[in-house]
């Protein structure tokens, strides 16, 4: 893929950990769809499902292999050799294919296998073994890694390398984590488990307490290189690690987070839009990046101050993530400055005494109504013109 050491690998769960929101089910063509934008826009890794979870993901996460042009096709499996070996069947039609597999090894997730810590490392060394005998590249996830007795993460996490993952995931899978432990977790496993460096470790952060983005960040700060993340965040309960906002945060910060990834920004706006329709899920409006308000002003101070200077509010370009232009909501906030510039656009050239007039004509409309479109404007004006 690279071997850039400050270039972060982008790994997309949108088809798999997003997909498994409750209502969030796409259908096989709308899953090539997204497959196919991800691969475009330049994810590293898609993870396009769970293979023996159905017959349709089966097919989607086959059909998805044949047809990626550049990206990794990754499918997900449990740790047992009949979920592998069909993982395997699915993703080994990929030109570049990887077998995820995991166990919960918490306290909690132990005990509903009802496995002892000895058995459950023999479970870890034989899945990976069988995972690396049928596949090159294979990732291994401790679920509820956060969560995991020390000791015990970083036995298993050696067993696995041993066994020969080329990749360990680290899920904060209930989103319990905090920004200074997760840089911390992953420093540590790095200094302290052996075999460490021959693998990439990745960040797999959920939304819980709302500090996902914060908790990849930092995780890639304490020596990740790969975060696994979803469009618009989608994901079970209050999603996963939203893409757009650790591909903007890198880039906006990358004075204080040196870190790069292979994502073209540009496509972000046109993908968060098409997961939003075929998932059924909507955007917040103040959603980081993509929602509808991300590059909207609406008062006064605001309006006048991105008129003469759009650095004065913003601190990336609607252009970079794919939006044509900031738009200036008009509303009850908004001031002359805005009103003027606005009309504008709408062709109508106002000044001194009649904008004076028509932006108290403006004010008592906006005082009874939430947002005053373009429509209501023009309205306004050739009244206007025939009173005036
Ligand atoms: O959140 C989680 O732990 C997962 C694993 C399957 C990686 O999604
Ligand atoms: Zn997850």
């Amino acid at each position: 893929m690279t071997s850039d050491k400050n270039r972060v690998v982008i790994f997309d769960t949108t088809l798999r950990d997003g997909e498994q929101s409750p209502g969030a089910t796409m259908t096989h063509d709308e899953k090539l769809e997204i497959a196919s934008m991800l691969d475009e826009m330049g994810v590293d890794i898609i993870e396009a499902g769970f293979p023996i979870a159905s017959e349709g993901d089966f097919a989607a996460v086959s059909e998805i292999a044949r047809a990626a042009q550049s990206a990794t096709i990754c499918g997900l499996a449990r740790a047992n050799l009949k979920d592998i070996d069909r993982c395997w069947e699915a993703v080994k039609h990929a030109k570049s294919p990887r077998i995820h597999t995991f166990i919960g090894t918490s306290p909690l997730h132990r005990a509903i296998p009802n496995l002892t810590m000895d058995e459950m490392a023999d479970r870890i060394h034989d899945t990976v073994t069988h995972a690396r005998n049928l596949c090159d590249n294979v990732q291994w996830s401790p679920m509820d890694a956060t969560r995991t007795e020390w000791e015990y993460l970083a036995r298993v996490v050696e067993i696995a390398i041993k066994a020969g993952a080329t990749t360990i995931n680290i899920p904060d899978t209930v989103g319990y984590t905090a920004p200074n432990e997760s840089a911390e977790l992953i420093r540590r496993l790095i200094a302290e488990v052996p075999g460490a460096e021959d693998v990439i470790f990745a960040t797999h952060c959920h939304n819980d307490l709302g500090m996902a983005t914060a908790n990849s960040l930092a995780a890639v700060e304490g020596g990740a290189r790969q975060i696994e993340c979803t469009i618009n965040g989608l994901g079970e309960r209050a999603g996963n690690t939203a893409l757009e906002e650790v591909v903007m945060a890198l880039k906006v910060r990358h004075d204080i987070i040196p870190f790069t990834t292979g994502i073209d920004a540009t496509k972000l706006m046109a993908i968060s839009r098409r997961v939003s329709a075929v998932s059924g899920f909507v955007v917040q409006p103040n959603k980081a990046i993509v929602g509808k308000n991300a590059f909207a002003h609406e008062s006064g101070i605001h309006q006048d101050g991105m008129l003469k200077n759009a650095e004065t509010f913003e601190i990336m370009r609607p252009e970079d993530v794919g939006l044509t232009e900031t738009s200036l909501v008009m509303g009850k906030h908004s001031g002359r400055a805005a009103l003027r510039s606005k009309l504008a656009e709408l062709g109508y050239d106002v000044d001194g005494n009649q904008l004076a007039d028509v932006f108290v004509r403006f004010k008592a409309l906006a005082d009874r109504k939430k947002e005053v479109f373009d429509d209501d404007l023009i309205a306004l004006m050739q009244d206007e013109e025939r009173s005036g």
